[in-house]
């Protein structure tokens, strides 16, 4: 499916398990047994992410989902952030643990958090599985957890797309230009 079209293969899958096995016993540690805690994913990138980091998690946690984007199938963010579908939970008083598959720009974070934030939780954290620092432009958006630091180039897979494809592929890879050039 992907012949000639992977320039790199950037994280491989045992490096993607270990490092959150990792993740997932750092948060564990942080948190309390007793504490109410609502993993809550950022879709669709998210979901591979969190599917595998949420089963390295010794916690009694429950999970949400919301849907935002920013990008609308190009490979660089357009700066409107959408919500497309909200939390199903009230976040009242609970722990919020935000996970995302990739911090850039920043801003759909920066508009999450800005939104959760007004339903009064106990704490917000967030997690992210690559972190792409050159990008950001929302200087004070950070994650307590991050995966792997990665530089600016386009990566997909692992939860990541290009024009809402390869989402499944199970590594993190770098396409050669052809990928998205057609
Ligand atoms: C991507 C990615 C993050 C966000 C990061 O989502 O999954 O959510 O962009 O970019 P930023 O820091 O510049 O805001 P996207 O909007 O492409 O939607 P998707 O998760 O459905 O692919
Ligand atoms: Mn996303
Ligand atoms: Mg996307």
């Amino acid at each position: 499916m992907l012949e000639g079209m992977i320039k790199e293969v950037l994280i491989d899958e045992k490096q993607l398990k270990d490092r959150i096995k990792e993740m997932g016993k750092n948060i564990t540690n942080h948190y309390n047994e007793d504490d109410e805690i609502v993993m809550v994913c950022i879709l669709r990138g998210g979901f591979i992410f969190m599917a595998d980091l949420v089963r390295q998690v010794e916690l009694p946690v429950s999970c949400d989902f919301m849907d935002v984007t920013s990008y609308e199938g190009g490979t660089t963010s357009t700066g409107n952030v959408r919500i497309i579908k909200d939390l199903e939970e009230s976040i009242e008083d609970k722990h919020v643990l935000i996970v995302e598959d990739i911090i850039d720009t920043g801003l759909t974070l920066k508009h999450v958090i800005n939104m959760l934030k007004t339903r009064k939780p106990k704490s917000i954290k967030v997690c992210t599985l690559l972190d792409k620092p050159e990008r950001r432009t929302e200087k004070e958006v950070e994650a307590d957890w991050n995966g792997f630091e990665i530089p600016n180039e386009f990566v997909i897979g692992y939860g990541l797309d290009y024009d809402e494809k390869y989402r499944n592929i199970p590594y993190i890879f770098i396409p050669e230009p052809e990928l998205y050039e057609g």
